[in-house]
């Protein structure tokens, strides 16, 4: 198959959809692949690494889309990028449709195959697709809640892991799913005091289980969401309820309560946040302070460390990029039910339910 992998053109989007290791394997079945000059210099892979993986090097995103069957991306698609889009194209990233009426029209106009990296499920209803990137934002989340408790900042002056002597910082995290976990294995593992707040009770076993005591395991209700707050220097949020905005679980009254000085990364932004007091914010200009505690809101935390962002990506998408290559898509999701899901629109349909739901639309099923 031919394989197309453009430079991401979202503002600040760094990442790129495959590392020369996929192209080699890609190459090794005897796929062809283009991709576009500079694409991955954002991430730290240069043209020459990709051209000895046995990739081509294409001067313009023009010609990736004209010469490509598959398209590779991170983001969706943007601007020019519609009007390159052919009919009966495979494009591969993710899509987040039920959030963009314009996008998922303009798919279905074209009459691509769109197949969005989040709708990727596997049986036990978890998003092998978007897990990598949760994984990355909960690390990175302890990072940001230092910065923003730097006293220049704005915050209180501590430094999260103490030093002898001096008590180490005290960390909230409200959520237990794949972003809470990733951020309390960095807070405990650094020598934050660390608990984790969560609905189900089988996942608090299951976290006091494998952190082996170094973390605190609390049932997530009103009082205890309160009593954690008050007594924190960093609350980190990573709530989800799949499907739903993110539950205002951290009123601004409570907020205001909080110690002077003391930091909110709001993780779940890009559901709406779980602060009364959080507003999205960007890579470029990412915390503010309101009721005198600072706060860190950026949507796409990802994008903060691209290299560890795409490497991750790929990882996770790469074993399904193959199986679209090898065995063309309608083999490969027959096959493959977690692919399946993956798929949003195809032919001017829509092949995805809660894509079709949202929008008031007739979803269709694909003839596999
Ligand atoms: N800002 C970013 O750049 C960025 C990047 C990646 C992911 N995210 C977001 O991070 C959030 C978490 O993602 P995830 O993959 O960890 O989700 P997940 O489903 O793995 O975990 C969510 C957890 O929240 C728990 N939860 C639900 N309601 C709760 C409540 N009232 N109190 C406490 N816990 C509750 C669930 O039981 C679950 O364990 C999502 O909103 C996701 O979109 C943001």
């Amino acid at each position: 198959m031919k394989i197309g992998v453009p430079k991401e053109i979202k503002p600040a989007e760094k990442r790129v959809a495959i590392t020369p290791s996929g192209i080699r394997v890609l190459t090794e079945h005897n796929h062809q692949v283009l991709i576009e000059k500079g694409a991955g210099l954002g991430a730290g892979f240069t043209d020459e690494v990709y051209l000895m993986a046995g990739a081509e090097l294409v001067d313009t995103p023009e010609q990736v889309w004209e010469e490509s069957e598959m398209v590779l991306k991170v983001k969706e698609p943007i601007g020019p990028e519609f009007k390159w889009m052919k009919p009966g194209q495979i494009i591969f990233t993710y899509l987040h449709l039920a959030a963009d009426r314009e996008l998922t029209d303009r798919l279905l106009k074209r009459r691509v195959i769109g197949i969005g990296y989040e709708t990727v499920q596997l049986r036990d209803g978890t998003l092998p697709l978007l897990a990598p990137m949760s994984e990355v934002a909960g690390a990175l989340s302890v990072q940001m809640g230092a910065y923003c408790l730097e006293a220049r900042n704005g915050g209180m002056g501590i430094l999260l892991s103490g030093v002898p002597g001096v008590r180490p910082a005290r960390i909230t995290i409200i959520g237990g799913g794949v972003a809470g976990m990733a951020a309390a294995i960095v807070a405990s593992g650094i020598g934050a005091r660390v608990s984790i707040l969560d609905i189900h009770h089988a996942r608090l076993g299951y976290i006091r289980d494998v952190m082996s005591g170094r973390v605190v395991t609390i049932n997530s209700n009103p009082a205890n969401i309160e009593e954690e707050c008050l007594n924190s220097d960093l609350v980190i949020c990573t709530v989800l309820i799949p499907g739903a905005k993110a539950p205002k679980l951290i009123s601004r009254s409570l907020v205001k309560r909080m110690k002077l000085g003391s930091a909110i990364v709001d993780i779940s932004i890009d559901q709406g946040g779980c602060a009364e007091t959080s507003r999205p914010t960007t890579l470029d200009d990412p915390i503010y302070t309101e009721e005198g505690v600072v706060h860190y809101c950026v949507t796409n935390m990802p994008g903060a460390v691209p290299r560890t962002s795409t490497i991750a990506l790929t990882n996770a998408t790469f074993a399904y990029v193959l199986a679209l290559a090898d065995k063309g898509w309608k083999k490969a999701m027959a096959e493959n039910a977690a692919l399946r899901l993956g798929l949003n629109v195809y032919d001017g349909k829509i092949m995805c339910k809660a894509v079709a739901d949202t929008f008031g639309l007739e979803c269709f099923e694909p003839d596999l």
